[in-house]
């Protein structure tokens, strides 16, 4: 993978897919804004001169038209000795809700892996526990959050209550949400996204991400935490018999296996993202007449190297974002 060079073409697809989705911004329609997305990312591929698979997409080949799991992108498998071969992850809308309600946080997503280096993840939940690169070996999911807390105050010479948790507010968290406010932390409740939520904790003001959400976002999530050095753990988990069935099929064998960071996303790997709606690591996209700005972030897990990209794209000469089309 020629890794320094792909960055900007990321960018381009994560941005083709945050400029077509941002179209739905707050206007309730979370499928609409997710076909937005995709349709804008597949076509952003063909423009790539790779040759690209989708380990991580939209979901099996029978449940999704397009970026299904297995799908080959990129103009360079009709191009004979083209051999820059990559498996990608992509999230086209991560926080579809997010988008459809206008509000904060929501994403377009990617990244990019040499051949076999992501986790195959099933489309089910995974536990997760993540930190920035302070907290970096001072972790361990199978401790409870208390645990957790302590060690990372330890590693981050601070006290308990001077860290800040982030969790997705469910139902399910209920007792977790308690261990940690009795523990002393604070804690920032997100209503969706944990992939930003998970890269949030190498930045100031965050510490810690607990809770469950989903395997893919983990694997994204992982690949981020890969480039900037924090640290990633997670297991799966299964609501009933046929996540478990789909996660066989997928070849996981040790149902309680504690994934680290590296067995998520190994090698080099490289991860970009464009804001959608404003949040607190980046700008959504603003729209004024006849086009918009984007915010976007790409980062090299082989320098460590953090980009921020700001754009300003017409719509006249980009029409296939589907802005002109109610002008
Ligand atoms: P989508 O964009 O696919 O809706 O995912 C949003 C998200 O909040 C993820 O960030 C998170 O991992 C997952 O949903 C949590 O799943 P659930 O909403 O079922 O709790």
């Amino acid at each position: 993978m020629d890794d320094r060079n792909l960055g900007l073409d990321m960018v381009r697809v994560t941005e083709a897919a945050a400029l077509s989705c941002a179209r739905f911004m707050g206007l309730g329609d979370a499928m609409g804004a997710d076909k937005a997305a995709v349709d804008a990312m597949r076509r952003a591929f063909d423009l790539l001169n790779i040759r690209g698979t989708i380990v991580i997409g939209e979901g099996e080949r029978d449940e999704a038209p397009m970026l299904f799991i297995g799908e080959q992108v990129g103009a360079g498998w009709s191009e004979a000795g083209n051999d820059s071969r990559v498996d990608i992850a992509v999230d086209p809308l991560e926080g579809t809700n997010l988008c459809a309600t206008g509000s904060p946080g929501a994403i377009a997503v990617m990244a990019f892996a040499d051949d076999g280096k992501f986790l195959n993840a099933p489309d089910t939940y995974m536990e997760k526990l993540a930190v920035g690169p302070q907290g970096r070996g001072a972790i361990d999911i199978t401790k409870p959050a208390t645990w957790n807390l302590h060690a990372l105050a330890e590693a981050k010479r601070c006290k308990v209550d001077e860290l800040t948790a982030i969790i997705l507010e469910r139902p399910r968290h209920e007792a977790l949400i308690a261990e940690v406010r009795k523990a002393g932390a604070r804690i920032r409740l997100i209503t969706d996204g944990d992939v930003s939520g998970a890269i949030a904790t190498c930045n100031p003001g965050v510490d810690i991400l607990f809770g469950t959400g989903g395997a893919p976002e983990g694997v994204l999530a992982a690949a981020a935490l890969r480039c900037t050095g924090g640290e990633m753990q997670g297991r799966l988990k299964y609501r009933n018999d046929d996540e478990r069935r789909r996660a066989e099929k997928m070849g996981v064998k040790d149902h309680e296996r504690v994934y680290k960071t590296e067995d998520l996303a190994s090698g080099d790997v490289l991860f970009a993202a464009t804001g959608v709606t404003d949040g607190p690591g980046l700008q959504g996209v603003h729209v004024f007449s006849g086009g918009a700005t984007t915010q976007s972030i790409v980062m090299r897990s082989k320098s460590g190297t953090v980009r921020t990209i700001a754009a300003t794209h017409a719509f006249e000469r980009k029409p296939n974002y589907g802005w002109l089309k109610s002008t």
